[in-house]
């Protein structure tokens, strides 16, 4: 949403350090960051994989613990990122074919875009404490599962249950009551519905690829709006 806007001013939030970290380092040595992943794609395979894993544990943010990070995301099964009670990153090798990495080109637009805009990592609610009237916000938190057994929280150490889907509907109601505007990603469940029910709602179809079974399926994904 950012890249496609590149609005004059905006704030980037996310829990996930380990992700603002790592857009940090691409805003300001995406060149570095380039020459580090260009190495990890060049030895791609599961040793390397579980040495640059058990490596990034360890390590603290910098360009090359970015070019670590992103190596991981690409390479890693389906492309998710998570991590233990602990705060360690533990997804297994992905045995991807051929896995994509953003080139030169890729990251130094990146780059360019990301000095635009204030990155922070941060829980949500801080950041929608910080929303004034007429400031436009989109949404996009961790998504409740379509089937009971499928909840993929695991962005940060700790999780995003129900308990917060709800809370999080409660903070938009008041951003709404403000006079902020906002849009929202989410998924298509009795729940989401329910809790936006006095919103616009639209369904979309989406191809997704984080699935239990490494296969891409077609969902309904709602797109939640005050406008
Ligand atoms: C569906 S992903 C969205 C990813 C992001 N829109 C992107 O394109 O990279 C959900 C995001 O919510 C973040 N998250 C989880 N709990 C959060 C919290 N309490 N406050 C802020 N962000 C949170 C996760 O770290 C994850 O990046």
């Amino acid at each position: 949403m950012f890249l496609a806007l590149r609005p004059e001013h905006a704030r980037l939030a996310d829990a996930n350090e380990h992700l603002i970290r790592c857009y940090e380092a691409v805003r300001d040595s995406h060149h570095r960051v380039s020459a580090y992943l260009r190495e990890h794609a060049a030895k791609d395979c599961p040793d390397h994989y579980y040495a640059v894993r058990e490596e990034y544990n360890r390590r603290c943010p910098s360009a090359a613990q970015a070019a670590r990070f992103l190596y991981l995301n690409r390479t890693c099964f389906n492309g998710v990122f998570r991590v233990n009670t602990r705060g360690r990153y533990n997804v297994p090798y992905g045995y991807k074919d051929h896995p994509i990495f953003p080139d030169r080109e890729v990251l130094a637009t990146v780059s360019q875009a990301l000095g635009e805009a204030e990155l922070v990592a941060n829980d949500y609610k801080d950041s929608l404490a910080a929303a004034e009237p007429g400031d436009f916000l989109y949404l996009d938190p961790p998504y409740p599962p379509l089937n009971g057994t499928s909840y993929f929280t695991h962005y940060t150490k700790d999780r995003f249950d129900a308990d917060d889907q709800r809370t999080l509907a409660e903070s938009v109601c008041e951003l709404d009551k403000q006079g902020c505007l906002f849009m929202m990603s989410n998924a298509d469940t009795h729940m989401i519905r329910r809790l936006y029910r006095n919103f616009h709602v639209t369904r979309l179809p989406v191809t997704r690829y984080v699935t239990c079974k490494a296969t891409k399926h077609r969902v309904g994904e709602l797109v939640i709006t005050n406008y």
